[in-house]
């Protein structure tokens, strides 16, 4: 089956608990989603991925799943999914669901199953293991999780550990056991039979454990993650999946993939026989951060340019990029890799940066308009498991109080989940009684309808760049090359296809910059078809660019 369409659209994530609330109980939902649909159209996307809308008790907001074949209640169940689904697919929007299969829920039916004995059917689902040293009451190894403490939780009534390289809610599945398997295709092929397009597969690359279960190399989290990261048979298992299911209908699957590199990435979706058709990498995110977004550092432009470069250039002709700067897992693009005080001009700088890349762009809800960190006051305001196995892990390093509030408003992936701003009304238009989660006080300024007022505005600037990517196929399928990378102010590279250029060129200063293009470029030739200021100035070799400027010339 050809799927080739998905390199020509662009998604929009929908995060549905922080959406929109269509029945006036403070929690997003499937109607808000029903009554959004035009305007989500309006942006210019082809496609909608939901972050996990399935019955969950929220041990991970959704990514805790306790049935993979139903929608939750509160989110308007089965029967307003639907609706979705077909009013979706009559305004030519695709649906793709979030499949969430390293771990369940503890209170899915088979880890409840499989928590009675030994004998159960169900008790292989998971991973069980006997604990080490005396009267066995050290865990079965050293692996710590990446969200809870340590990697195993004791059990009582069995005498025996499960393991969970999340939180103490999301036991991992055994993948090796072929029946694990075997569910993990029906739930797909349930989903593909009712008509949705594809999926947002979470941490796929874990989902093989290494034989034994060996100790892992001590770290302060995730000990152990050398041994699942990428593990012996997950090529094995995903091409069962592809094989067995996906390559059977017209959908594709985008694959996300902590702490892999281009390389990993090739493995996974190169060749004849790939596996995942996009990867979501992390690179990128980590030119403030080391490692995690929780340690933060200087944002540094060399370091992001050079991952973007990297998976342009490794992927380029072999594989497809995913394209995001925004996503439930990451605080707000603005207030990390742009400038609060210069909202408007670094948030469409940003999206131009990043989405004049070959590749397909997914946005996240509320970063079109350029929603922008949020700032709690008490660290009992917030809500993520994340958060708060931080706060221990900080605490432990002398680091509390005030001190750890700050890191957490600044790093915290919460940054993500305040409600979407539709308007300045109370509550920001999102809901008629007060959300779930605090809205972020600078709704009155920062919505949706202020947004649609404004030509200028990040809302309009994101139209105009998808209707650009739309019309220029040297934006999608474009070769790179960038300019001027030991550069700290500028981002600028180019594109080649069928012989025509185009020049990307973005400032990252709140300062005037006097930018001088390659020798090869001849500014005045080329035709501006995106830039994020009013009339775009250029003499031949030189143009003066505004703060957080962005351009495209064209070359014809
Ligand atoms: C992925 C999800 C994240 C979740 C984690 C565990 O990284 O994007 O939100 O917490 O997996 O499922
Ligand atoms: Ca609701």
């Amino acid at each position: 089956m050809d799927n080739s369409w998905y390199k020509e659209m662009a998604v929009y994530q929908i995060w549905c608990r922080s959406f929109k609330d269509g029945n006036g109980d403070g929690i997003g939902d499937l109607y808000g989603v029903l009554e959004k649909l035009d305007y989500i159209k309006s942006i210019g996307v082809d496609a909608i991925w939901f972050s996990p809308i399935y019955p969950s008790p929220l041990a991970d907001y959704g990514y805790d799943i306790s049935d993979y074949k139903d929608i939750a209640e509160e989110y308007g169940g089965l029967e307003t999914f639907k609706k979705v689904l077909d009013e979706a697919h009559k305004r030519g929007l695709k649906v793709i669901m979030d499949l969430v299969v390293n771990h369940t829920s503890d209170e899915h039916e088979w880890f409840k199953e499989s928590k009675k004995g030994k004998d159960n059917p169900y008790h292989d689902y998971y991973f069980w293991r006997k604990g080490r040293g005396k009267n066995g009451k050290k865990p079965p190894n050293n692996w710590l999780s990446t969200f809870e403490g340590g990697a195993w939780e004791y059990v009582p009534e069995l005498d025996e550990y499960y393991l969970h390289v999340f939180a103490k809610k999301q036991p991992d599945l055994n993948m090796d056991n072929p029946k694990v398997r075997e569910e993990v295709k029906s739930i797909m092929k349930f989903w593909l039979d009712m008509g949705v397009d594809g999926f947002r597969e979470d941490v796929i690359t874990f989902i093989s454990k290494k034989e034994g279960l060996p100790n892992g190399f001590p770290l302060p989290i995730a000990t152990g993650i050398e041994h699942y990261k990428k593990g012996p048979h997950v090529h094995e298992y995903l091409k069962e999946f592809r094989h067995d299911v996906i390559d059977k209908y017209d959908c594709f699957v985008v694959g996300e993939s902590p702490m892999s590199n281009t390389k990993d990435c090739l493995e996974f979706t190169a060749g004849d026989d790939p596996e995942l058709d996009m990867m979501i990498g992390f690179d990128h995110m980590q030119a403030d951060c080391f490692v995690t977004d929780t340690i933060a550092m200087p944002f540094n432009l060399r370091k992001l340019k050079k991952a973007f470069s990297r998976w342009q250039k490794d992927l380029y002709g072999k594989s497809w990029n995913a394209l995001y700067i925004e996503n439930h897992d990451h605080p707000r693009i603005i207030s990390r890799y742009g400038n609060e005080k210069f909202r408007r001009e670094s948030g469409t700088m940003l999206a131009a940066a990043c989405y004049m890349q070959s590749g397909t762009p997914f946005i996240y809800q509320g970063q079109e308009i350029g929603m922008l960190n949020n700032h709690l006051d008490d660290l009992s305001k917030f809500k993520d498991v994340v958060t708060f196995n931080n706060e221990k892990i900080f605490k432990k390093l002398g680091v509390k109080g005030q001190k750890y509030l700050d890191i957490a408003n600044k790093t915290s992936r919460e940054n993500a989940r305040t409600p979407v701003q539709w308007d300045s009304s109370e509550y920001a238009g999102f809901s008629t009684v007060e959300p779930w989660f605090g809205v972020n006080p600078n709704y009155k300024e920062i919505n949706v309808e202020n947004e649609e007022k404004n030509p200028d505005s990040i809302l309009n600037f994101y139209r105009k760049l998808l209707k650009v990517r739309k019309e220029n196929k040297i934006i999608i399928y474009g070769d790179y090359k960038e300019h001027f990378a030991d550069s700290d102010v500028i981002y600028c590279y180019e594109r080649n296809y069928e012989g025509k250029r185009a020049l990307v060129v973005c400032s990252f200063t709140d300062e005037t910059f006097t930018f001088h293009a390659p020798d090869t470029f001849d500014l005045t030739k080329g035709k501006v078809i995106l830039c994020n200021y009013e009339n775009p100035e250029s003499r031949p070799t030189v143009c003066a660019l505004r703060p957080y400027e962005a351009r495209v010339y064209l070359y014809e």
